[in-house]
């Protein structure tokens, strides 16, 4: 129980790879937060839901406030909402380009400037955030997601440097192809999948709990000498 008397936010928590999240901090001890705009009153496994928007700085601003208030903390956060909206750029709308760019990125900002007075209150706090696989090695019809997540690895570098002083760490963590959450499509995709499958090293795709167990290790004490880096939980990629 090595995060007993810590309190987490996992925005994006209610689903998907942020859930697999949640369940693992939970699991280790923590208070666990998650955060999204629909909410069940009970979301089960012993985690507590919480409204927020991560578009909208006022809504985040008052999560963490709500959080601190009610449960301490928090002393853990994970950026992990996300959203994908495909297609080539001659066609991509501008709202699916902003809608991306404005959770992914915008929305990572917002939660850690929201998170920061409390996170780094005390030694030891710990942000990490969520990437893809895709920041680094892009796909056609994808850009506004590549761009948003590349973009997230070059905030998340920044801001550990800005917070190393204070004892917080600021990681990253880069799924690769994943069976959970938005991931889960791509897989049953008939038409992708088969092009795609052949570049994983392991002959399969990854599950949450695989990515659950990075963002854990991040969260913990046991990392407090890992800043500033992206652990790419893919399995590895040819
Ligand atoms: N699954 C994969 O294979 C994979 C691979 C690489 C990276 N990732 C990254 O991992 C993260 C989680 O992905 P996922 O696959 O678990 O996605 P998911 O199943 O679609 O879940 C996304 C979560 O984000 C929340 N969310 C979306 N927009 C939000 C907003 N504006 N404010 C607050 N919450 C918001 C959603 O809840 P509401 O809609 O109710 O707000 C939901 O809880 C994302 O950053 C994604 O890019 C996933």
């Amino acid at each position: 129980m090595k995060l007993r008397g810590r309190t987490a936010v996992v925005t994006g928590g209610t689903r998907g790879l942020g859930r697999d999240v949640a369940l693992a901090l939970a699991g280790a001890g923590a208070t666990v937060v998650v955060a999204a705009r629909e909410v069940a009153d009970d979301p089960g496994d012993g985690l507590i839901a919480l409204k927020a928007d991560v578009t909208a700085p006022d809504s985040v601003a008052s999560l963490m406030d709500t959080v601190h208030e009610r449960y301490g903390g928090p002393h853990i956060v994970v950026a992990n909402a996300g959203v994908s909206r495909p297609g080539p750029v001659a066609s991509l709308s501008v709202e699916h380009w902003s809608e991306v760019v404005e959770t992914n990125l915008h929305g990572v900002f917002h939660t850690v400037r929201a998170a920061l007075p409390y996170v780094r209150a005390a030694p030891g706090g710990r942000i990490v955030t969520m990437s893809s696989l895709l920041a680094s090695r892009v796909v056609a019809g994808a850009a506004a997601y590549c761009a948003s997540k590349a973009a997230v690895e070059a905030f998340t570098a920044v801001t550990a440097l800005e917070l190393a002083a204070d004892g917080v760490t600021v990681n990253c963590v880069a799924p690769g192809y994943i069976d959970s959450g938005m991931g889960k499509a791509l897989i049953g995709n008939e038409a992708l999948w088969p092009r795609l499958a052949p570049s994983l090293a392991a002959g399969r795709p990854g599950t949450g709990d695989e990515v659950a167990q990075a963002v854990l290790f991040l969260a913990s004490p046991q990392s407090g000498y890992v800043n500033g880096q992206v652990l790419r939980v893919d399995g590895g990629v040819r």
